[in-house]
């Protein structure tokens, strides 16, 4: 099986013996705590789940700056994205000290995660604006993974930790909700070799459903996991629960048994594009998959990317940077002339005229008016709870107005 990270074993920071862990919990309801923003705490629910092996905890300013200008830790782990714990409230916090964190995502904000003080360090302007610019691309707070970074505090408090809960992905997504190391446990167990995954933030559609199959018979692999993003979105983008119920049905009605894992993740979505990419290919090797679909765009926002920067960044990493590769797709779209999804490169003598292509604000009217969208671009029956879900949205606001 593929290994993990810079490591030979996951290193999950999620403290799983219980009786440890109560002793744990009950020494941390008497340290000082810090209440963590939501990024901080998706951090630590990565790094309790294994998905971030072999960090340890939060990194250091030279580290996250390292890691933002040359992807690798200042001691040479290959690395794309600042893990980091920012703050601007640093009272009562020591260095050498260790503390509890506070998870601002469940009321109440309960203890999650006991971390050792390694460093507390001002974060310049300068710093600030490197680490942004390297990481997003840009300076622009209209970018709404640029505006979350730039306002989560000017200090960087790192430190390892030992993670007590993972936050309300477990109770709220039970099923889909899985660690690092359940996910290869769950692949070594069904013996697949060769295991795609699928990054996704949306309900699937027909040209996402027809990428996965793509890549499943062009790597003659064993099987598909299905890694959808639980955590925080921008505003508009559709619900997990809603994206969940959508993929479930599309793999029970469309897709052999025992083919595809449908799972999730606990991050929120950075919409850091190339520098994403590589961090989903960093925790799909974490989780026990050998390639990672990277198409159109990929975890992209408006236009602030080109729509293949993040296939084009693997082509830049130093040798031996990663051991998973790649499923590098070209635009999938329903011809009108063969009647199925291709993808449109190699789809010869077509014009743009020959392909069904809805726009994403398109396709939302139609369904929150409940009109059923082209069979070509949403399956029916996720078609079904897309339309339930726009339209009880626009009830909701209807009410609210
Ligand atoms: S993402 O932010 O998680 O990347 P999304 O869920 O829309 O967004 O995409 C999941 C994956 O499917 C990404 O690898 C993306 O590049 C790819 N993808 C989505 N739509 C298309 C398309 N029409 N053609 C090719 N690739 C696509």
């Amino acid at each position: 099986m593929i290994k993990p990270h810079g490591a030979d074993a996951l290193d999950a920071r999620y403290v799983s013996d219980e009786a440890e862990r109560k002793a744990l919990m009950s020494e941390a309801e008497f340290l000082p705590s810090m209440l963590l923003n939501s990024a901080a705490a998706a951090n630590a629910v990565m790094l309790g789940a294994g998905y971030f092996t072999p960090l340890k905890g939060f990194m250091n300013l030279a580290d996250a700056m390292s890691v933002a200008t040359d992807m690798q830790t200042t001691s040479g782990l290959f690395w794309p994205v600042p893990i980091v714990n920012m703050t601007d409230d640093v009272s009562g916090l020591d260095v050498n000290r260790r503390i509890a964190l506070r998870d601002p995502n469940i009321a109440g904000n309960p203890i999650m995660a006991v971390m050792d003080v390694a460093s507390i360090e001002e974060i310049s302007d300068d710093q600030l604006d490197t680490m942004t610019e390297k990481v997003f691309g840009t300076l622009d707070e209209s970018h709404p993974g640029v505006a979350v970074f730039r306002h989560q505090g000017r200090y960087c408090v790192a430190g390892d930790i030992r993670v007590l809960s993972l936050s309300y992905f477990a109770t709220e997504f039970g099923q889909t909700f899985k660690t690092a190391v359940e996910i290869r446990d769950e692949i070594a167990e069904r013996g697949w070799e060769t295991v795609v995954a699928f990054q996704t933030r949306n309900p699937m559609h027909l040209a996402h459903e027809e990428l996965c199959r793509m890549a499943l018979e062009r790597l003659n692999a064993d099987g598909l996991v299905i890694h959808m993003l639980l955590g925080r979105l921008k505003e508009g983008d559709i619900p997990a629960s809603v994206r969940d119920a959508c993929i479930r049905k599309m793999v029970d009605v469309y897709f052999p048994e025992n083919t595809v894992m449908i799972n999730g993740y606990g991050f929120d979505m950075l919409y850091a594009g190339p520098r994403e990419a590589l961090l989903h290919a960093v925790f799909r090797q974490n989780m026990g998959a050998t390639h990672l679909i990277v198409g159109r765009d990929h975890a992209g926002v408006g236009k602030f990317y080109g729509p293949f920067d993040a296939q084009a960044v693997f082509d830049e990493l130093p040798e031996g940077a990663l051991d998973i590769e790649i499923f590098a797709a070209d635009h999938t779209a329903w011809s009108k002339k063969l009647n199925q999804v291709v993808m449109m490169s190699e789809a010869k003598d077509h014009d743009p005229e020959d392909f069904s292509v809805l726009s994403g604000t398109a396709l939302r009217e139609m369904l929150a008016q409940g009109i059923a969208p082209p069979s070509e671009i949403v399956r029916p029956e996720v078609a079904e709870i897309l339309m339930d879900h726009y339209q009880m949205e626009a009830r909701q606001s209807a009410v609210g107005e």
